[in-house]
């Protein structure tokens, strides 16, 4: 018997009319980060375990239960499948000593990796694409990015998308904060659901995440952070909040905005669909300005986020959006020598830019302008034995259909250059 393989759960294969759509989203968004000088880094998939309980927080979901971790044992290291980018691109930056001509902004996509329950908009294996500004404290450098992600939205053509912002404070500001709402789950325990209980010790701001309808009431009454932020993290907040709206940028401002990883401060963010069900973001970050630090750096403000790329392309494929790119042109060829001479006659419409399709099938004309059709090319070049023979193309215009004449092999370029452009 041979073993029938199928791939794990939460992990999957891209086929290829979906591949198209992630190199839809990935080209326009390059496009864009060359425009706002961001360089892109390339970063492992594996990394110390140690380097993500140091960064992301040993309380946090990630870190509990979500790490594919395992011992190397042929050196017994401790290893890491990355669950998220900002760890390693922060190692990065230390080890290279990336920042010594003061700021450096970076970017880096690729797979990521978190044992979670898998549902729509939710996989164990991931892509995203995450930008990082290094050296820059001041609220332009979060505003910047804002920006940045309203103009990828604007260019993808998603609607009904919203910025969730809020201050988180600094440590000393959370350290406050913190005592003051263990205190009041304390007084609430009873209110209090089993995994609240389990974390509110160690993570107390977690809790105001949750979503359980039976704690709403007691965690809108909770202290807010925002009475105990420190003037500077208030007015770095408010600093945010004009430029964003210098730049008409809409954003809603939720007190419980906490985000999932233990690295922030002051700023986090969210942008948010309500067009995929309950994994609505696709989007999320923020400020860490004491991580580069904490993990052995010289002092370092820094900002970022990451952008869930299987959510963008959800969207797309929801949205309908023209968004592959067909080929201008479809080669059709049928008979002796044909084959040859449409592969050269590709070649040259290549040389001019023009996305060709060439048929290799050698069926019949008939089957071959079906595909032609479907292609969504706007044109369709005919080569037959007498083509061949002759050194002429007959161009059927696909969109007005029956259109059909025939042009000289050296007019081939002028002709298309005419309907094409
Ligand atoms: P995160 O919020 O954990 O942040 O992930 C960012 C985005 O990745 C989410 O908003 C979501 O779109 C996508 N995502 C997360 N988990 C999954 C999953 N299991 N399946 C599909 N998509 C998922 C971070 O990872 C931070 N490193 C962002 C950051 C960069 N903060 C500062 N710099």
């Amino acid at each position: 018997m041979v073993n029938k393989f199928q791939s794990i759960k939460g992990f999957y294969d891209v086929l290829p009319e979906r591949q198209k759509l992630f190199r839809f989203f990935e080209k326009i968004a390059l496009d864009i980060l060359d425009q706002y000088d961001f360089c892109e880094i390339g970063l492992p998939l594996v990394e110390p375990t140690s380097l993500f309980i140091d960064s992301v927080g040993s309380f946090t979901d990630i870190v509990e239960k979500e790490m594919y971790s395992w011992k190397d044992s042929l050196n017994n290291d401790q290893l890491t499948l990355r669950p998220e980018g900002t760890a390693g691109c922060v190692r990065a930056v230390i080890e290279n000593n990336l920042t010594y001509n003061g700021s450096t902004k970076l970017f880096y996509r690729g797979a990521m990796f978190r044992h979670e329950n898998v549902q729509k908009g939710r996989q164990r294996q991931f892509h995203q694409l995450g930008v990082e500004t290094f050296g820059l404290s001041n609220a332009s450098a979060d505003a910047e990015q804002i920006i940045l992600l309203d103009r990828l939205w604007k260019k993808l053509k998603l609607k009904n998308i919203s910025l969730v912002i809020n201050s988180i404070g600094d440590a000393e500001d959370r350290k406050i904060y913190r005592s003051q709402l263990i205190e009041y789950f304390e007084k609430n325990i009873k209110t209090l659901d089993d995994d609240a209980k389990r974390r509110y010790k160690n993570n107390p701001m977690r809790v105001l995440d949750s979503k359980n309808k039976d704690m709403q009431e007691m965690l809108n009454n909770a202290p807010k952070l925002s009475d105990s932020l420190s003037s500077d993290a208030k007015s770095h907040f408010n600093e945010l909040q004009e430029l964003l709206s210098k730049n008409n940028i809409n954003f809603e401002v939720n007190n419980r905005l906490v985000r999932g990883l233990d690295y922030y401060n002051r700023t986090v963010f969210e942008w948010i669909t309500n067009e995929l069900g309950s994994q609505g973001t696709i989007a999320g970050g923020g400020r860490y300005d004491y991580l580069v630090e904490s993990l052995g750096g010289k002092s370092t403000s820094a900002c970022g986020f990451a952008i869930g790329i299987e959510r963008i392309v959800l969207l797309l494929e929801q949205n309908d959006q023209l968004t592959t790119y067909l080929p201008d042109i479809y080669i059709t060829n049928n008979g002796a020598g044909a084959q040859a001479f449409a592969l050269s006659v590709a070649e040259k419409l290549r040389e001019e830019a023009y996305r060709v399709s060439v048929n290799l099938e050698g069926t019949s004309f008939k089957s071959q302008f079906k595909k032609a059709d479907k292609s969504g090319a706007e044109i369709c070049l005919v080569i037959g034995e007498e083509e061949v023979e002759k050194n002429i193309i007959q161009i059927k215009l696909l969109r007005e259909k029956g259109d059909q004449f025939s042009i000289d092999f050296s007019k081939l370029i002028e002709n298309v250059k005419k309907i094409l452009n």
